[in-house]
């Protein structure tokens, strides 16, 4: 190839020289409107990335007899952002003198969103998840984080075919992206088995069904293992079985439900050798450690300009005792995973949850924490932005 040389010689030197005397020209010249307050590409990315929501509870229903669905509209904008099938959001709340958050998979599609409508389905299962199953009202109102997480189709890294498998409540990720698909916001085929002890567990089995009626790329299995019914699998959902249905060579695999599933599926996964990349399993929230006789702590927090000093116990994690004294700290996935908990440990040794520390190498070497996944071993000292 050859390039044009130019050596720098006297034209440029005139050029130079003129460069400010043209620029003044060219300003003065410029018309005379205001540049505008507002920028597109700023308002969209505020509709996309809100941060935090505020929501009210529109309606509530049984599925089955532990799982209750909530539907939200929000009330300081009239839609919530488009997002990607299989996400989450954080539901806010103050229970008691606790104020405490969850994040729950959605179950509405992102076309729902756009019509100021989001679902979750929550299972009468823990504190939060306990009060919201059963105590939570229509009119009642909440903050919400916006749409997050890595658990949802990606065109360059999964293939055009995924096996989606669902235990339990882990259905509610499947089906914003089954609804998704039949919206035709999507371009994979899907595989769903999902697995329950009987059919009167099975929740949102009619809308699935309908689902499938209207969109040829999406097929649902239904594995029952306490009971046989028509229409239905018995057993647990095992490469054998999946093998019934479909080509597993050339799958993605995304995995919901409780930790046993998880156990048992990845262990069927390993005949068939699949990349690291082909299973995705959605992360779920770390839990209270068991221990006979946790010990008691004191946890001093720095936030802004305030100091609490608070109770934290040896099986709870730091995130758990700020949210018990009321504290508004930070948090998305309570998993270690987002990053959105991040703060500034000061003193005091603790321990990560086994294979939980999603901390990039600079924050441990720098002394940073994730507080949703770490455990005071003494008395702590934290610096923690609030959450807004
Ligand atoms: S809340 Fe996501 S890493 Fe702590």
């Amino acid at each position: 190839m050859k390039f044009k040389r130019q050596i720098f010689g006297f034209m440029d030197m005139l050029r130079f020289k003129k460069m400010v005397p043209t620029r003044r020209k060219m300003l003065a010249e410029g018309p005379n409107t205001p540049l505008p307050k507002e920028y597109r590409t700023n308002v969209l990315a505020k509709k996309l990335h809100p941060g935090y929501m505020q929501v009210e509870l529109t309606a509530a229903r049984f599925l089955t007899d532990t799982i209750r669905e909530l539907t939200f509209k929000r009330i300081d904008t009239s839609e919530f952002p488009f997002f990607r099938a299989g996400q989450y959001v954080s539901l806010q709340m103050k229970i008691g003198d606790s104020l405490v958050s969850r994040p729950y998979s959605i179950v509405s599609t992102p076309r729902q969103a756009l019509a100021n409508e989001l679902v979750l389905a929550v299972e009468n299962a823990g504190f939060v998840s306990g009060y919201l199953n059963k105590t939570a009202k229509v009119g009642d109102r909440f903050v919400m984080t916006e749409p997050s997480g890595e658990f949802h189709y990606e065109t360059l890294r999964d293939s055009h075919h995924i096996v989606c498998i669902a235990g339990g409540s882990g259905i509610t990720p499947f089906m914003s992206m089954a609804g998704s698909l039949a919206d035709g916001d999507e371009s994979y085929s899907m595989t769903l088995f999902y697995g329950a002890r009987t059919a009167a567990q099975l929740a949102y089995k009619a809308e699935l069904d309908a689902l499938v009626a209207r969109c040829k790329e999406l097929e649902v299995v239904y594995v029952l293992s306490d009971e046989e019914q028509p229409g239905c699998e018995k057993g647990f959902v095992s490469v054998e079985l999946m093998k019934k249905y479909t080509d597993l060579t050339n799958s993605t695999f995304f995995l919901c439900g409780p930790q046993a599933m998880y156990d048992f599926i990845e262990k069927e996964l390993t005949s068939l050798n699949l990349p690291q990349k082909a299973v995705h399993h959605d992360a779920a929230c770390c839990s209270d450690l068991s221990m006979e006789h946790p010990g008691n702590f004191k946890l001093t927090v720095h936030m802004r300009d305030e100091v609490y000093v608070i109770p934290a116990k040896a099986n709870e994690t730091l995130l758990t005792a700020m949210e018990r004294a009321g504290l508004n700290a930070p948090n998305k996935c309570r998993a270690g995973v987002c990053g959105f908990c991040h703060s500034k440990w000061l003193s005091g040794s603790y321990r990560v949850a086994e294979d939980r520390d999603g901390r990039r190498e600079a924050d441990r070497k720098f002394g940073f924490i994730h507080p949703c996944v770490t455990y005071p071993l003494e008395d702590m000292e934290i610096d923690v932005p609030p959450a807004y």
